[in-house]
C-alpha cells in the first residue's frame, strides 16, 4: 500500500493490520520511551488547506514519535493563500524531499489528484477532503470501538452502530460506513431526510429518521457535527427543532444499553447535536478518540512508510 486516500483502498486484512499495529504502538506510547527510530531520516509534510485541530496535531505527534522530520504547512500564511495551485505546491514539496504528504483540503478528490499526478513521488494520506472521506478518523473510531466493545476477535462482527446527524456533509460518516461494514458491524444512519445524501440507499447501511427508535438498540452511537460552514441552504427549521429530534440529550442517554458508548469526531457543537452533560458523561469516549488518533496515525505512517506491520511484542 503506498497511499491512503479512501477506506475503499483497504481490504479487511489491511484494516486489521492497521488496527493491530496501532494496538502495539499504543503500548510503546504508554511505556517510558515513547519514541521509535522507525522513520528517522524521513520527511513528512502536513499540508492543511482547511482548518483542523485534532487531525493536524495528532499526525504531527505520530510522525515525531516515529522519529520523522515534520514540516507543518497550512494554507493561512503560505503561498496557497496567494492562489498558488495544488500542482505548484506539490512540486515544491517534492523539491524538499517529502516522503509523505498528509493533506486536508476543502475539495473532494484533492488527495486523489495528488496521488495520481507525476508532481510528487511520496505517499499521500487523506486527512479529510471536502465531503468525501476521512479515512484516518474512521480507523481511529473503529480502534476505539474495538477496544471497548470488541469480543476478542480482530474485527467488529455483529456490533450495531448508529451514525447520527449531518450525514450529507460528513466525510467522517462516509468513511465510517465503509470501514464498519468491512469489519462486520451493522450501521444505521439517523438523520432528517434533508441531511442525507442522494444515493444513500446504495450505502451498506440502514437509514432511519427516528433516533428514539434506534438509540436503545445500538452498541455505539456516533454523533456528527452539524457543519454549518458547508450549509448554504436551510436544512432544518432551527437549532431547537434539530436538537429535539436528532440531539443526544440526557433522556436519550438513559435509553441506551448499559454497555453502549458515545462517540463524536469533534469539534462538537455542544447544545446542538450533543448536550454538554452527555459529552462529558462517563459513557462518552470522545476524549479517548483523540488519544487513539495518535496511535492510529502512527500505525498508518508505519505501514505506508516502513512497509510492514509491527509484530506483537517486537518493541
Ligand atoms: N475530527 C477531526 O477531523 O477534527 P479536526 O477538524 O479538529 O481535525
Amino acid at each position: 500500500m503506498r497511499h491512503l486516500l479512501s477506506i475503499s483502498d483497504l481490504n479487511k486484512s489491511d484494516a486489521i493490520v492497521i488496527l493491530d499495529t496501532a494496538t502495539e504502538l499504543a503500548r510503546v506510547s504508554d511505556g517510558q520511551v515513547k519514541k521509535l527510530p522507525t522513520l528517522r531520516g524521513r520527511t513528512i509534510v502536513n499540508l492543511f488547506a482547511e482548518d483542523s485541530t485534532r487531525t493536524r496535531i495528532s499526525f504531527e505527534a505520530a510522525a515525531k514519535r516515529l522519529s520523522a522530520d515534520v514540516i507543518n504547512f497550512s494554507a493561512k500564511g503560505s503561498s496557497i493563500s496567494k492562489g498558488e495551485s495544488l500542482k505548484d505546491t506539490a512540486m515544491t514539496l517534492q523539491a524538499m524531499g517529502a516522503d509523505a504528504v498528509v493533506i486536508r483540503h476543502s475539495a473532494s478528490g484533492a488527495p486523489q489528484r495528488l496521488a495520481d499526478s507525476q508532481w510528487m513521488t511520496g505517499s499521500v494520506i487523506n486527512a479529510g477532503d471536502g465531503t468525501h472521506e476521512h479515512p484516518s478518523q474512521a480507523l481511529l473510531d473503529a480502534f476505539t470501538i474495538r477496544k471497548h466493545l470488541g469480543k476478542g476477535g480482530p474485527d467488529l462482527a455483529g456490533l450495531k452502530v448508529a451514525i447520527v446527524g449531518d450525514v450529507l456533509h460528513s466525510r467522517v460518516a462516509r468513511s465510517n460506513v465503509l470501514l464498519l461494514n468491512l469489519l462486520g458491524a451493522h450501521v444505521t444512519l439517523v438523520a432528517p431526510p434533508t441531511l442525507l445524501p442522494v444515493g444513500v440507499e446504495s450505502w451498506p447501511a440502514k437509514v432511519s429518521y427516528d433516533l428514539d427508535e434506534v438509540i436503545s438498540q445500538v452498541d455505539a452511537v456516533m454523533m456528527l457535527r452539524v457543519q454549518q460552514e458547508r450549509m448554504n441552504d436551510l436544512f432544518f427549521p432551527n437549532a431547537r427543532e434539530y436538537s429535539r429530534y436528532f440531539g443526544l440529550n440526557s433522556q436519550r442517554l438513559a435509553m441506551m444499553q448499559p454497555h453502549a458508548i458515545i462517540m463524536h469526531p469533534g469539534p462538537m457543537n455542544r447544545g446542538l447535536e450533543i448536550a454538554a452533560e452527555v459529552a462529558d458523561s462517563a459513557r462518552s469516549v470522545i476524549v479517548e478518540q483523540v488519544a487513539n488518533g495518535v496511535s492510529i496515525r502512527m500505525a498508518i505512517l508505519y505501514v505506508l512508510l516502513a512497509g510492514a506491520p509491527l509484530e506483537a511484542g517486537s518493541n
